[in-house]
């Protein structure tokens, strides 16, 4: 798939996505203001650039973990089976927990990890997604924060790959196939 030739477009720029993460935290310190230290959790590795971003715009007192499922490998085809490939380090138990996903999509990996982190009792849980896509929803997921809706493409950027490709560019991008 990866081979065949394909050009970005510009969907959602650098500019844009940093203003939208500054309204986003405004928000989410409203939410987490009293908290004695809030766990982000960043799924690995799509949100590493949005978890880097939104801990630095968030000004509470933070400790960043990461936890990495099942994706699509090295196809664009979503899999509805979700396997966890890297736990956490720490321990949630009692503790405020913001869960950050690059992209919603079918939601069953947000489901899933939300289950999972529901299970070992945290304090408040609550989740954000950079991007949604509503139109592709197999399950009844909602992120608590979405910085983007946007339609059923294939985005590439800011942290988001195709077959572990694009993922450094600054801004979001939709992949097209040249043929
Ligand atoms: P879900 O379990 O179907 O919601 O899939 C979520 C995961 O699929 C995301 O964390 C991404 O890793 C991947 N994904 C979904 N849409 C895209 C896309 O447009 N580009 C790249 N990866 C995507």
């Amino acid at each position: 798939m990866s081979e065949r030739p394909y050009v970005i477009d510009e969907m959602i720029s650098a500019k844009t996505i940093a203003a939208r993460i500054e309204e986003l935290c405004v928000s989410i310190r409203d939410e987490f203001h009293d908290t004695d230290q809030l766990v982000v959790v960043g799924l690995l590795r799509g949100s590493f650039v949005f978890i880097a971003d939104l801990v630095r715009e968030l000004d509470l007192p933070v400790e960043v973990d990461f936890l990495e499922a099942s994706s699509y490998g090295n196809s664009m085809e979503s899999s509805r089976e979700v396997r966890i490939l890297k736990d956490l380090r720490g321990r949630v138990e009692g503790r405020d927990v913001l869960i950050v996903e690059d992209i919603v999509d079918t939601g069953h990996t947000l489901k899933h990890v939300t289950g999972l982190l529901g299970s070992r009792n945290p304090g408040r849980l609550r989740t954000i997604a950079l991007l949604d896509k509503p139109s592709r929803r197999e399950t009844d997921v909602t992120a608590d924060w979405i910085g983007f809706s946007i339609p059923d493409e294939f985005v590439v950027g800011y942290g988001i790959d195709f077959a572990q490709r694009n993922r450094n560019l600054p801004y979001i991008g939709k992949v097209r196939f040249a043929d």
